[in-house]
């Protein structure tokens, strides 16, 4: 059965100087950079395509524009559509809802972060579970060693989320939020409302926080079977890429590839996949593509 698409419209946010991966992103934008065999913006795509959204906003800096758009073009490739918006400062991830206002026509939306990476068994469930909350906002708590780096949320005793944090001297758990977020339509009108912290950002922990206030945020924890990998770091970007190829080295299989998305999903029939498979010619990419095809 072809299930429908989502009522959700996607945002990718991609913007942000990378100032932590200098001086490899000096010169091009971080969520570009390639983690193994892609470039790192196909993962986080993936995941809204697997979401079944269709309609996605790609946020980034006016500089890094001309490169996104010519990587991901205007969608029809994958039958998805593609409109860009350019956030003219990283004043914070807050901020994306305001940008994306109107290209969110009142929408519910799912936004992730252009350098987050997701493998799971079971995430196509969890997906559809957080997609089908109308109302409110669904966030992931995903255990980590160093809390700290993150937005925390913080449980009563009954284990329901009593606060998030944005970076905590102090955590007050070990869960942070990850770089997805579902949102009812009221975001970007809850967003206008965010002053900037004391860093001078428009925190999407202060968003999150609305929702608690208003009894409106689900977090779901990501359980242990779970990787959710970091690639704000030299050495976290390598062991990404190396994740990904043991991963696709023993499996055969791809991960976060919208060409195999975007079949799978009917959204492109046989001949579109097999135009795409010329592209890459006789690289792996290519090959793989080409062996979905003979297989279907
Ligand atoms: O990765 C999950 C974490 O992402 C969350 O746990 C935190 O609550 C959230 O604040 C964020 O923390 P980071 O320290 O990773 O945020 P960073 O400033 O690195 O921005 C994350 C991505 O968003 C990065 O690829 C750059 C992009 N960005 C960032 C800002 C501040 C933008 O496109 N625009 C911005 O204004």
């Amino acid at each position: 059965m072809i299930q429908a698409a989502s009522e959700r419209k996607g945002i990718i946010l991609a913007g942000g100087t990378g100032s932590r991966l200098y001086p490899i992103t000096l010169g091009v934008s971080k969520q570009l950079l390639p983690v193994y065999d892609k470039p790192m913006v196909y993962y986080p795509l993936s995941v809204l395509m697997l979401a079944r959204i269709r309609e996605i906003a790609v946020i980034t800096t006016a500089e890094d524009r001309g490169a996104f758009q010519r990587l991901l073009g205007d969608g029809s490739q994958w039958g998805v559509r593609f409109t860009y918006i350019v956030q003219p400062k990283p004043e914070g991830l807050a901020q994306a809802y305001v940008l994306a206002e109107d290209f969110l026509e009142g929408a519910g939306s799912a936004m992730v972060l252009g350098d987050n990476i997701f493998f799971g068994h079971g995430f196509l469930e969890l997906l559809s579970v957080a997609d089908a909350r109308r109302t409110g906002a669904t966030v992931f708590g995903y255990r980590v060693a160093d809390p700290e780096r993150y937005g925390v949320v913080a449980f009563d005793h009954a284990g329901k989320a009593a606060g998030i944090v944005e970076k905590p001297a102090q955590p007050p758990s070990d869960f942070a939020v990850t770089g997805l977020y579902f949102l009812d339509g009221s975001a970007p009108s809850r967003a206008r409302d965010v002053r900037p912290s004391s860093r001078g950002e428009l925190e999407i922990t202060t968003l999150l926080e609305s929702y608690l206030q208003d009894g409106l945020l689900t977090v779901e924890k990501m359980g242990r079977g779970y990787a959710w990998l970091d690639t704000g770091t030299h050495a976290s970007l390598l062991d990404a890429g190396n994740f990904v190829r043991t991963l696709e080295e023993r499996q055969g299989l791809q991960s976060g590839s919208p060409d195999e998305i975007a079949f799978s999903n009917h959204w492109i029939d046989s001949q579109q996949l097999a135009h795409r498979a010329a592209m890459f010619g006789k690289n792996a990419y290519g090959g793989y593509l080409d062996r979905l095809l003979e297989q279907a």
